[in-house]
């Protein structure tokens, strides 16, 4: 991207998530690759004291007082993402130095590609404008944007994915530990969301209401710190004194955790065919006991097991709507492309996008 002069620009990317959904608020594991759609955020001088935010996707220039940054409050607008990061980089002593920010975003919103984190991550980077701050303890600033000022109580596994993706990776994210290692694609296989183009309003207090359905569980199980430390002998033993939903919850977590390591294998191996096989498996975990799906994922993921090519397929992300990720057979990648979009326009009337999902380094200064 060429830059002008005196304008420096950080991108930062959306991720896919391969598998491991909503176990990173439980200190498990989650398998995400980085994205080469993110958000690209050029900095440019501004009037002395003030952060002046643009965005090429959203009307409306808003203007920020650094000196009152510390109080300001959310307003429910796009906004709140690059002010709650830039009140979290004034918290640790950082000054906010006058900035005109002018952000560009191929993410689409809404999709389950992680949006937001790519818009966080990119406004860290652009703040700090290269003062060094460690990767991790920029990931969980954003994290802490997140959940302290927009009021959504994620975990990590989006800012760290947008932090530390790797080209041509996925990274085996462990969420208790916060380390991670690369995960190579194996050849011969593609990568493709597709977006239902919905996003259900239930989305963010289902999201709440999971965490707390988690937290109930994990209250059964004194002395284990997250529900990633229970074991499926243990949540058997424990099954008939814990009520019917937490339970549920309780069950994807940990059978989860256990798939996104038997999908590490799987994909070490080379072993597509199973790991199309764990793909299923935790989207009926997510539509049946978890409960995050919708009529649209379920039409996605069942439509694209009847599709030549196809080794797997599954909701990606928060849920609700946005994208299902499918595990596409390289030569079959366009049969599959025309055919899915066909059979969700004749059921929905509605376009589904397909982005075909090339594993990208995480954020950074644009060269
Ligand atoms: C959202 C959250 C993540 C994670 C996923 C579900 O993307 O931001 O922290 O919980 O949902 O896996």
């Amino acid at each position: 991207m060429a830059v002008a002069q005196g304008v420096t620009a950080f991108h930062a990317p959306g991720r896919v998530n391969l598998i491991g959904e909503h176990t990173d608020y439980n200190g498990g594991f989650v398998l995400p690759a980085a994205l080469s759609l993110g958000c690209t955020i050029s900095v440019s001088p501004a009037q002395a004291g003030k952060l002046v935010l643009k965005s090429k996707q959203m009307p409306g220039t808003v203007e920020v007082d650094i000196a009152s940054i510390l109080d300001a409050q959310p307003r429910k607008h796009w906004s709140d993402y690059v002010i709650g990061v830039a009140r979290e980089i004034a918290s640790l002593g950082f000054v906010i130095e006058p900035a005109t920010l002018e952000i560009d975003a191929t993410v689409p919103t809404g999709s389950g590609l992680s949006s937001s984190a790519a818009l966080e991550v990119a406004t860290a980077f652009a703040l700090l404008n290269g003062r060094p701050l460690e990767k991790l303890e920029i990931a969980k600033l954003c994290q802490r944007a997140e959940r302290n000022f927009v009021g959504m109580p994620c975990g990590i596994m989006d800012q760290y994915a947008s932090v530390f993706g790797a080209a041509q990776h996925a990274i085996l994210l462990d969420c208790r530990e916060l380390t991670h290692q690369l995960v190579p694609i194996p050849d011969g296989v593609e990568l493709v969301a597709v977006n239902t183009m919905v996003k259900h309003e239930l989305g963010s207090s289902a999201y709440r209401q999971r965490v707390a359905e988690c937290a109930e569980a994990l209250s059964h199980f004194p002395g284990k710190p997250t529900l990633r430390d229970v074991t499926l002998g243990e949540l058997e033993r424990t099954a008939a004194s814990i009520p019917e939903i937490p339970l549920a919850r309780a069950r994807h977590i940990v059978l989860e955790c256990w798939r996104v390591l038997q999908f590490h294998e799987a994909a070490q191996a080379g072993d597509l065919e199973r790991m199309g096989r764990l793909f299923v498996e935790s989207h009926r975990s997510l539509q049946h006991d978890y409960e995050v799906s919708c009529e649209e994922l379920d039409y996605l993921v069942d439509t694209a097991l009847t599709i030549p090519g196809c080794y797997g397929a599954r909701m990606t992300g928060g849920g609700f709507g946005g994208c299902t990720v499918n595990l596409i057979k390289s030569s079959e990648l366009e049969n599959f492309e025309k055919a899915i979009a066909a059979r969700y326009k004749e059921r929905f009337n509605i376009d589904a996008t397909i982005i075909r999902c090339k594993p990208s380094a995480g954020a950074g200064p644009v060269e």
